[in-house]
């Protein structure tokens, strides 16, 4: 196995690090090694906050309730940023929708995440831990204000960087069996699918309590309605354990919260200045209809 590929098979979220800063040269590789990464167009819809402020550092650890976090000395915040880009188009006198079309902001998402994993991938490689700090998207309201970003930049996610005071775990993951396709997708059968899960998942469980049975209860109620949640209190109530299935959605990312959070963050979207038209809205005017890409999907090679 080459050094890579060791590299990224052997890496783990690290949560515990060393009391050592990173030092400014190493940061800048990392940010080197983000921004070359692969991007749609070749056109960087993104901003990257760094935070090695102390204060600034609690700040973010609270928002995300995480203490942990408050011991890395550096923090990147993955921001999609289609403001930057309207303005060098409005500087440039070209026309700009990207802030208000669906398409660009998804390629964005996926820039953003691709630079930040590259960054990921690069702190590893020079001997620090990271880890991805996901509820920024929840906190989209407040990291906004605390990093000031304009409208039409939003934070996807977070990387925690720093020395780890110990070498993480190596986390088990699904076989390759259970999630590549031979060239069409074929469905697991039921046995098969489970046995992938429990491989990956051996030895967790926990025991149930009469509260934590109550709130799951209510997580089944409130995603898929009475006779189901009763269905799924009683397995777990003869099991004597929750699994994992009904641990990660039914006690921590909450089925019901989800779908309840779900308008809550389509509108925290349209505050920070991404509100996608309606279908109709969207329709494009007759000289545009005229040379609609119905052909084949608009695809740029910028060098
Ligand atoms: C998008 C994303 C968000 C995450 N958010 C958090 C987080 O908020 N807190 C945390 O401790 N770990 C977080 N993680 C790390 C995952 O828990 C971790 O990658 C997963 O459990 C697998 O473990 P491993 O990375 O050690 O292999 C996140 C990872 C990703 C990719």
């Amino acid at each position: 196995m080459n050094q890579t590929l060791k590299l990224l098979t052997e890496r783990g979220s690290c949560r515990a690090f060393k009391d050592k800063k990173v030092p400014r040269d190493v940061a800048r590789r990392l940010i080197e090694a983000g921004i070359h990464a692969p991007t749609g167009g070749n056109l960087q819809p993104y901003s990257v906050i760094k935070i090695e402020k102390p204060g600034a550092i609690r700040e973010l650890a609270g928002l995300c309730g995480q203490k942990f976090m408050e011991k890395a000395p550096l923090h990147f915040v993955y921001c999609v940023d289609l403001h930057r880009l309207k303005r060098w188009a409005a500087l440039q006198y070209a026309p700009y929708s990207a802030d208000r079309s669906l398409r660009p902001f998804w390629l964005a998402f996926q820039d953003t995440v691709i630079c930040a994993h590259s960054m990921c991938v690069a702190a590893e490689s020079l001997g620090l831990g990271s880890v991805y700090i996901g509820p920024v998207f929840d906190q989209m309201a407040a990291i906004r204000r605390m990093c000031r970003l304009p409208k039409a930049v939003v934070p996807v996610v977070s990387l925690a960087v720093g020395y780890p005071a110990a070498r993480p775990p190596v986390r088990r993951r699904l076989a390759p069996e259970a999630v590549v396709h031979d060239e069409v997708y074929r469905e697991l059968p039921d046995k098969a699918l489970l046995a992938a899960y429990a491989e990956k998942y051996k030895g967790i469980s926990e025991k149930v309590s009469a509260e934590r049975l109550a709130a799951f209860e209510r997580t089944c109620e409130g995603s898929q309605g009475g006779a189901f949640a009763r269905k799924c209190a009683a397995a777990a109530r003869t099991a004597g354990y929750f699994n994992v299935a009904q641990l990660r959605f039914g006690l921590d990312y909450k089925a019901d919260l989800m779908l309840r959070l779900t308008p809550k963050h389509l509108g925290m979207l349209k505050a920070a200045g991404l509100g996608w038209p309606s279908a109709r809205q969207g329709k494009p005017s007759r000289a545009g209809a005229a040379h609609e890409e119905a052909v084949r999907p608009p695809v740029s090679r910028l060098s």
